[in-house]
């Protein structure tokens, strides 16, 4: 077994809670050693909490720190350039929270860093690595679902928890930025992610906050194999964080619901004066406990898939390029919405895996019969319907038999 990773944490707000949390976890052999935020009070009572040796609040000298060998970057969006960068003449490997930049031209940047110096980079999209968003890749891989024809994804709340969230200038945008990058990834992740995103058609508005940025979007994504994408995103959602995914495909469907309405529903008249879960509007009445947060948000397979594939010197899962492919859809999303036209996805880069085509198109039979199947259906007076395209004519028609 490898050793374990001695880490320093940029950032210790929300997302540096649930990742330490996480690098903490049960039996883990990963630590935090030194810990970065805005002031050292801060970076201090984080480090009391967490039993974490070393607090600073200065990035570059949490980064050169000669005891860690991993770089965790958690910080607003405005410094993540900055932070890989160090990490980057640090020479130590470095995983970044969502989103990678917050333009395309940023996220190009910060890539085109990592990969001139050769450092290990991984993307933090957590959830693509929920267990069921695992497990539904999988079945999607064996061709269980057919041929991916739509994915809908959305994320929705009541708003984020710090102020600079609400600062278009540090943030990037709005609510497209901030979560339609997780139903991005979620929804390239199920069409393939080797299939390019070819154009966008997003509607975004500010519906409730006084705030420059949007606090509401859709989207659709129109991918080279014409499968469609769809994202909701909004900050004007109340009751809770609703986080809930679909697929469709020529042979099946799923359906995910990762945080509302899950199988744990819980009335409390009294409550019991604690967290009950991200976003959750209260602690009383009826509620939705999660329980065990960093799973279901996908935080333990991810940092053992980044720390896996650093031991393995393998490519992660989620990598910076997917980060740079988020954000070239959404800069597509912010001109669709401000054009009111269908954008293409500008990308100065594009890869494939070269991986063989997967098992997904096993459900689509050759056929070169002259009658084409078009539905089958079975009626509620015990008939078969079989509804046909006769390809010759182009007539469509219906033949129906007993049983
Ligand atoms: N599911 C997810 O993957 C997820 C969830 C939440 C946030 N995030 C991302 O994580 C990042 C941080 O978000 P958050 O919710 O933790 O924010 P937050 O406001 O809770 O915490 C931000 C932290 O950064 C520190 N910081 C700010 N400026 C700094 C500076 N100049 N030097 C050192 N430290 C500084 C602050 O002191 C604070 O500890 C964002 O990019 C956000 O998009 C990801």
């Amino acid at each position: 077994m490898a050793p374990g990773r001695e880490i320093t944490l940029l950032g210790a707000g929300l997302i540096g809670t649930f990742y330490t949390m996480t690098l903490h976890g049960p039996r883990s052999r990963d630590r935090v050693h030194t810990v970065c935020a805005a002031t050292d009070e801060e970076a201090r009572a984080f480090a009391s909490k967490w039993g974490i040796p070393r607090a600073v609040s200065d990035i570059v000298k949490a980064v050169e720190d000669p005891e860690t060998d991993l770089v965790v970057v958690g910080l607003p969006n405005n410094l993540h350039k900055t932070a890989v960068l160090a990490a980057v003449r640090a020479g130590k490997p470095v995983l970044c929270t969502k989103p990678l930049g917050r333009t395309a031209a940023e996220a190009l940047e910060i890539l085109e860093a990592v990969e001139k110096a050769a450092v290990f980079a991984g993307y933090l999209e957590d959830l693509v690595y929920t267990p069921k968003t695992l497990k539904a890749l999988a079945s999607v891989a064996q061709g269980a679902l057919g041929r991916i024809l739509w994915v809908r994804s959305r994320e929705t709340h009541p708003g984020p928890h710090s102020a600079w969230f609400w600062d278009k200038d540090i943030a990037g945008g709005g609510a497209i930025v901030d979560m339609g990058c997780h139903c991005i990834e979620i929804i390239r992740s199920f069409v393939g992610k080797d299939v390019r995103p070819l154009e966008v058609l997003c509607t975004a508005d500010t519906l409730v906050h006084p705030i420059a940025a949007e606090d509401s979007g859709i989207g659709l994504i129109r991918f080279e194999n014409r499968a469609i994408g769809q994202f909701e995103v909004s900050w004007t959602f109340r009751g809770g964080m609703d986080l809930r995914d679909e697929v469709a495909g020529t042979e099946g469907t799923i359906w995910l619901d990762h945080f509302l309405r899950t199988g744990f529903e819980m009335f409390t008249a009294v409550g019991e004066g604690g967290y009950v879960a991200e976003k959750a509007e209260g602690d009383k009445g009826w509620l939705f406990p999660v329980g065990d947060e960093v799973h279901a948000l996908g935080y333990v397979h991810m940092f053992a898939d980044m720390l896996d594939a650093l031991d393995e010197g393998r490519a992660p899962r989620e990598t910076f390029f997917d980060g740079y492919v988020v954000n070239a859809v959404i800069d597509a999303c912010y001109r669709s919405a401000a054009s009111k036209r269908w954008e293409p996805v500008d990308l100065a880069v594009w890869r494939t895996s070269g991986a063989e085509a997967s098992k997904r198109e096993k459900g689509v039979a050759a056929d070169d019969s002259r009658f084409k199947l078009i539905k089958e259906e079975k009626m509620p007076d015990g008939k078969t319907k079989r509804i046909m395209k006769d390809i010759e004519t182009g007539e469509i028609l219906q033949v129906v038999r007993e049983g």
